[in-house]
Parts: structure tokens; sequence; C-alpha cells
């Protein structure tokens, strides 16, 4: 057979590594909260790239930034200066607190810089302490390093031995933290709402007291917002809802509109990068960056983090009735668990019926749709969902 008259998915199966599975469908174009196969079938997407398009597919205003971008100067390495990822990082230091950025491309990147910073620090200021204390369930990447951090056998378990220096604990358990902290510890590394496993939001005070916790024993405190910054949670970054400030934070997916884009940013006191510590070959380039900045511009002129806010609560109250045994997540990132294990047929036949939502284990769907979702959207996935649950 040639390749002409081979499908996308066998032509898949022959030519690319089997990392993950994929469902059966092959998007072409995207428009909004919308999405198009290859026989024209269109899609209501809940999903966003799993938190990635925050402002949908195809938004005016990345490509236009893309295409004028792309047109001037598209990478250059970090050997020079270039504007737009000077004006990025002024941007989001702005938004979040007094900090200086690395860029690279991805959230498993931005975290691995943020695990080297946390070790030179160590060295630096703790005596050499280089342990980081992390969570159980965690996700913070698929690098040797942050598989390792996150708390998921699954993911790490296949490729031993791994590095040392990850402790793991339960999450939402300040005590088992200060429980695990020795004079190794150097860092405590956590999801403000853990995303991959399902969508668990951080319990009233938890952050809190694992700041003063940090501060009391000169621990930095890393937040990865990879998931939930940059309006996800209808606050610009999860952990304004706790009122703290980390002294690292990372992000990506949403940050480029699609592009890919990651950033870790420290406070004066953690920013200890010295020139040939740490690098990228294409982090911060021109096109990424000109993308953020039209995305973070169209966030706050069009107060889509207020949005995200409003629409999150309208999402929850629509998930009441679907037979779920629970319902969690702050903003637009929501999650329901199924008593029995049906959240993958669930998600199959979402997709049948035009709906794209995302099961991320045998009981559990999560729900990460772009920011500029409306109501009508809201209730029409609800309709889907309803007939699905029947
Ligand atoms: C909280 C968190 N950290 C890190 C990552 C890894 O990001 P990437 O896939 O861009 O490497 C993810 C991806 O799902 C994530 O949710």
């Amino acid at each position: 057979m040639s390749s002409v008259t081979k499908s996308i998915p066998e032509l898949a199966d022959r030519y690319l590594m089997q990392t993950g599975r994929r469902l059966p469908v092959t998007f072409v174009r995207g428009r909004g909260c919308l999405l198009y196969d290859d026989a024209g079938r269109e899609y209501l997407d809940l999903v966003a790239g799993i938190a990635v398009n925050l402002l949908g597919h195809a938004h005016p205003e990345v490509v236009a930034a893309v295409t004028k971008q792309s047109a001037e100067l598209i990478h250059t390495s970090n050997l020079y200066f270039t504007q737009p990822q000077v004006e990025l990082a002024r941007r989001l230091v702005d938004l979040s607190f007094p900090s200086r950025v690395f860029f690279c491309n991805s959230g498993a990147e931005a975290n691995e810089a943020a695990i080297k910073l946390a070790r030179k620090w160590g060295t630096r200021n703790r005596d050499g302490a280089f342990e980081i204390i992390t969570t159980t369930g965690s996700f913070h990447g698929r690098t040797l390093a942050t598989v390792t951090a996150g708390g998921q056998h699954k993911y790490s378990d296949p490729f031993q031995p791994l590095p040392d220096g990850f402790v793991h604990v339960a999450y939402n358990d300040a005590e088992a933290i200060e429980a695990a902290t020795t004079e190794k510890t150097v860092a405590v590394m956590l999801e403000p709402v853990m995303g991959e496993i399902g969508v668990i939001p951080a319990a009233a005070g938890y952050l809190e007291r694992v700041r003063v916790w940090c501060d009391r024993k000169n621990l930095l405190l890393i937040l990865d917002e990879v998931q939930t910054g940059l309006g996800r949670t209808g606050r610009w970054f999860a952990y304004q809802h706790a009122s703290i400030a980390p002294d690292v934070m990372t992000l990506a997916k949403g940050l480029g509109g699609g592009l890919p884009i990651g950033a870790c940013l420290a406070s004066p006191r953690a920013d200890i990068f010295e020139p040939g510590d740490h690098g990228s070959t294409f982090g911060g380039n021109p096109l990424a960056c000109a993308a953020a900045t039209a995305v973070l511009h169209v966030i706050e002129r069009d107060g889509l983090v207020g949005h995200a806010a409003e629409m999150g609560d309208l999402l929850r109250s629509t998930l009441g009735d679907l037979g779920a045994k629970d319902v969690r997540g702050v903003g637009l990132m929501q999650a329901f668990e199924f008593e029995e294990p049906k959240a993958k047929p669930f998600q199959n036949a979402c997709l049948e019926a035009g709906l794209i939502v995302n099961a991320v284990d045998d009981h559990s769907v999560r729900l990460v749709p772009p920011l500029i979702i409306g109501a009508n959207e809201i209730d029409r996935a609800q309709s889907v969902m309803r007939k699905v649950a029947g």
C-alpha cells in the first residue's frame, strides 16, 4: 500500500514512536473553542491542548503577532539581545512578584531550571543541601529529573536509576513537609492545584503554612504553575488565591498561545544563576515571546482572568447532575470523578458526540477549556455530557 492510501493513524503507527495512546481523530483546524477534523466534523474543545490554548484556536491577535514576528525575526539564540524576550520578561514580572526570568521551551524544562537553581542555591546557602520535597501524585514533566520530582511511579519506574534528591510526601499535608525536612532539604516544590492526577486543589491554609515553614527553615518555595498559571484558576497565578508569593515559579502551557515556551521566575533571594550556569538554544526566541506577549495583552485587555473565575463557577455548577461522586477544581480547571471506572468510555462517547473532554484515569474527567469560553458553550457542553452520562 502506498503512503498516499494509508490513513493518518496507520502512518502514525509506522513512523511515530508509540509514547502515548491517541484518540481516533485527526484535527485539521480550529477557531475559538471549536476544532474541526479531517472529515469536517465540528467539536467543542474543553481540553484546549491540555490547558494550553487560553485564547482558543486561531485567535486573530496571536495569528497577527506570529505572522508579523515571523516575517521579521524568528530566532537568534541567546548569544544576543532581542526585544520580544525582554518585553515578555518585564510583563511576567509586573504581573507576578519581584523576580527575573529564564526562558525555555516547555514545563519540564522550566522545572529543570528550578531544580538546578535550587541545587546551586543549596550549595551556596545551605551547606550543600540538595533535597527537594515534592508531593505524591504531582506531575512536573517527563525529563529524568522531573519524572523523579513528580510523585507518580508509573512515569519514573521504567527509567531507573533515577537522580537522587527528591522526597515525596502526601499533598495537602504541611505537617508531612515539616517532618520530612532535614539538613539536606533545600526546597519544597508544589503544584498549587495538582492537575495531571485529576485536579486536586490546595486545601485552605496549605500554601500559607508551607510558605511560613520555608521562611523559618531557610528553604526555597518553588511553585509549579505550568498548568495553573496565567488566569486558568481565576487569578493570574494560583498562588494569589493564598496571598503568598513563591521564591521560584515555573510557567509554560498557556503562555505561548500554543507555541512552545516555558519560563522560570526567581525572586532576588533565589536568583543566583550566573553566566554559563544554564541555557537553551531556542528558549525565549522572538517568535514564541511575541506570541506570549500577545496572549498576555489579550487576557488583560479582555478581562479574561475574571471571566475565567465566572465561567469556572458556571461550569462547575453544571457538573453536579452527571452522576459523579466528586466535582472539584478552581476556575476553569475542573474535574469530576465517577464511582465506576467509566471515565474513558465517557470521554470516547463525548468525542463521538462532538465534545472534547479528558479522562485522566479510569475514574476522573478533567475539563480545562480555553479562558474565552462563554455561557452558551458551557450549556452546549453540559447537554452533551448529560446525554452521554445517561
Ligand atoms: C504542573 C505541570 N508541570 C509540568 C508539566 C510538564 O510540562 P511540559 O509537558 O510542557 O513539559 C505539566 C504538563 O502537564 C504540568 O501539568
